[in-house]
C-alpha cells in the first residue's frame, strides 16, 4: 500500500515552486523598500500563546488548532497564525520601542484543522508583516499600501481592498449591545452556528455565508455609527491618507475578521476570481491591546498576512506571467559522445565558478532531441560539445530564443562568456 501526504497538506514542486519563488521575491523586494526585517519563530508554541490572543470563542481556537501534549505533559500547538507568536517573541526579547516603529516580516507555514478545498489547506504558508509601536493612522495607511503594492507588483488586476473599523474595546462593546438587541427577536431564524455566535462572539455572525443569516444582517445597525470619537477620527484619517497615496479601497461596514485581538482598522484584499468561498488573499488589522494583554508594555501595533498558497492558485488560474520576471539564465551542455564528458565537467566547473546556472545532459541522444528537451525545461542557452570543440578548448554558446550563437575560448575568454550570458 502506498502512503500519501496527510489530507490538507501538499508536496510542492516543479512550476509551483517557481510561482512561490516569484511571490516571495516580489514581497521581499517591497519589504526592503519599506524597511522591514525578517523574523523566524518556532513552528510550535505553548498553547496559551494562541488561546490568550486569538480568543477562546473563535473558530481557530475552538476547532482548528493542532494541539497535543509533549512528553513532559506540556500543551503545545502548531502555530495557526503568526501574529500571536511574534508578539510573544517581541515581549520575550524586549524588541518593542515606542520611539521607533519595529517593522518585522515573516514567511512561515501555519496549521489549521479546516475542511480542505482549493486554496484552503491544513498546512499553508503566510507572508506577513507586523508594525509594532505606533497607533498613528499613518502607519495603518502605510501597512495597507504595502499589502496593495505587493499584489500590484505581482501583476494582479481587479482585486478589491476592503477596509473597516471595529472600534476599540470600549466602543465595540456598546455596538455589540445594540447589535444583539437588533438580533434578539430574530435569533431563532439564524443558523445553528450563528445562534451560538450570538452568545459567544456575535460579530462573527457577519462572516456567515448562509443566505438566511445574510438576509437578517441587511438591516443591521453598522459599527461605524457607534464607534467613539477617537476611533471615528482615526478611521477618517486612515481613509484620507490612503486616498493621498492614490490607493483605491472600499469601506465594507460588515467586514469582521476571525480574531479577538483586533481593534480599530481591519482590512482584506479579496478576489472575485477565486473559485471557492475563500475569496480573501490576505488580511490584517490593528491590535493595540495585545502586547499589553501578553504582559508587555502598552504598545499599539498593526499587521497583515498574505496567503501564499491561495495567491499562487489565483496567479496560476489567471495566467499571470511570473517566469519572465525572474529572468534566469540557464545553460544546458549537450555532449555528443561519452568521451567528451570530462570536457563537459570542465565547462560546468568554469560556468559555475562564474555563477551561471548550468547542467549537463546525462543521456546521450540525438542533438535535436536534446535541444527540444532543453527548450521544454526552460533552458535559455545550449552548448554542444563535439570533436572539434573538445580538441580546441572552444565552446559555442547558442541562445535558444534569439538563435544568436558565439564561440569562445574556454580558458582565456571567461569574461566574454559571462558578458554574453548576462
Ligand atoms: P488570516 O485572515 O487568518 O489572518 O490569514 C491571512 C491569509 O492567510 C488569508 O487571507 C488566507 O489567504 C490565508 N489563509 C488562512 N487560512 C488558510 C488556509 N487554511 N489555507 C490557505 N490559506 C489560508 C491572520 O492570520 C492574521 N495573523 C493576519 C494579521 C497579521 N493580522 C495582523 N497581523
Amino acid at each position: 500500500m502506498t502512503i500519501n501526504c496527510p489530507r490538507g497538506t501538499a508536496d510542492i514542486f516543479g512550476e509551483d515552486i517557481k510561482i512561490r519563488d516569484f511571490i516571495i521575491e516580489t514581497a521581499k523586494k517591497q519589504f526592503q523598500l519599506f524597511n522591514y526585517q525578517e523574523i523566524i519563530t518556532p513552528a510550535f508554541e505553548y498553547t496559551e500563546v494562541f488561546n490568550r490572543s486569538i480568543g477562546e470563542s473563535t473558530d481557530i481556537v475552538k476547532k482548528e488548532m493542532y494541539t497535543f501534549f509533549d512528553k513532559k505533559g506540556r500543551s503545545i500547538t502548531l502555530r495557526p497564525e503568526g501574529t500571536a507568536a511574534i508578539v510573544r517573541a517581541v515581549i520575550e526579547h524586549k524588541l518593542y520601542n515606542l520611539n521607533q516603529l519595529l517593522k518585522l516580516f515573516y514567511i512561515e507555514n501555519m496549521f489549521r484543522y479546516e475542511r480542505p478545498q482549493k486554496g484552503r489547506m491544513r498546512e499553508f504558508w503566510q507572508i506577513g508583516i507586523e508594525a509594532i509601536g505606533s497607533d498613528n493612522p499613518l502607519v495603518d495607511a502605510e501597512v495597507i499600501w504595502l499589502l496593495n503594492l505587493i499584489y500590484d507588483k505581482l501583476g494582479f488586476k481587479n482585486l478589491e481592498l476592503l477596509i473597516n473599523t471595529v472600534g476599540c474595546s470600549k466602543c465595540r462593546s456598546n455596538y455589540i449591545k445594540v447589535f444583539k438587541n437588533y438580533l434578539k427577536d430574530k435569533k431563532n431564524s439564524l443558523c445553528q452556528d450563528c445562534q451560538e455566535r450570538y452568545d459567544k462572539n456575535p460579530l462573527r455572525i457577519f462572516d456567515c455565508k448562509i443566505q438566511q443569516c445574510q438576509q437578517i444582517l441587511k438591516k443591521s445597525p453598522v459599527i461605524f455609527d457607534y464607534v467613539c470619537d477617537e476611533c471615528r477620527s482615526h478611521f477618517l484619517k486612515v481613509k484620507n491618507y490612503l486616498s493621498s497615496a492614490g490607493i483605491n479601497f472600499i469601506v465594507k461596514n460588515e467586514l469582521v475578521r476571525g480574531f479577538d485581538y483586533y481593534t480599530r482598522t481591519i482590512f482584506e484584499i479579496v478576489s472575485k476570481d477565486l473559485e471557492s468561498a475563500q475569496n480573501a488573499l490576505g488580511g490584517g488589522g490593528r491590535y493595540d491591546n495585545l502586547i499589553e494583554q501578553f504582559g508587555g508594555p502598552k504598545t499599539p501595533a498593526i499587521g497583515f498576512a498574505i496567503g501564499l498558497d491561495r495567491t499562487a492558485v489565483l496567479l496560476k488560474q489567471l495566467n499571470i506571467p511570473y517566469e519572465s520576471k525572474i529572468k534566469a539564465v540557464k545553460v544546458y551542455i549537450i555532449t555528443m559522445d561519452e568521451n567528451f564528458n570530462e570536457y563537459g565537467i570542465k565547462i560546468l566547473k568554469i560556468l559555475r565558478d562564474l555563477e551561471i546556472n548550468c547542467d549537463i545532459s546525462f543521456v546521450i541522444k540525438s542533438i535535436s532531441s536534446q535541444i527540444k528537451l532543453a527548450e521544454k525545461n526552460n533552458y535559455t542557452h545550449v552548448i554542444i560539445i563535439g570533436e572539434s570543440e573538445f580538441k580546441s578548448n572552444i565552446i559555442t554558446i547558442k541562445n535558444l530564443k534569439t538563435f544568436e550563437q558565439k564561440s569562445f575560448n574556454l580558458i582565456s575568454e571567461k569574461d566574454k562568456i559571462k558578458e554574453f550570458l548576462k
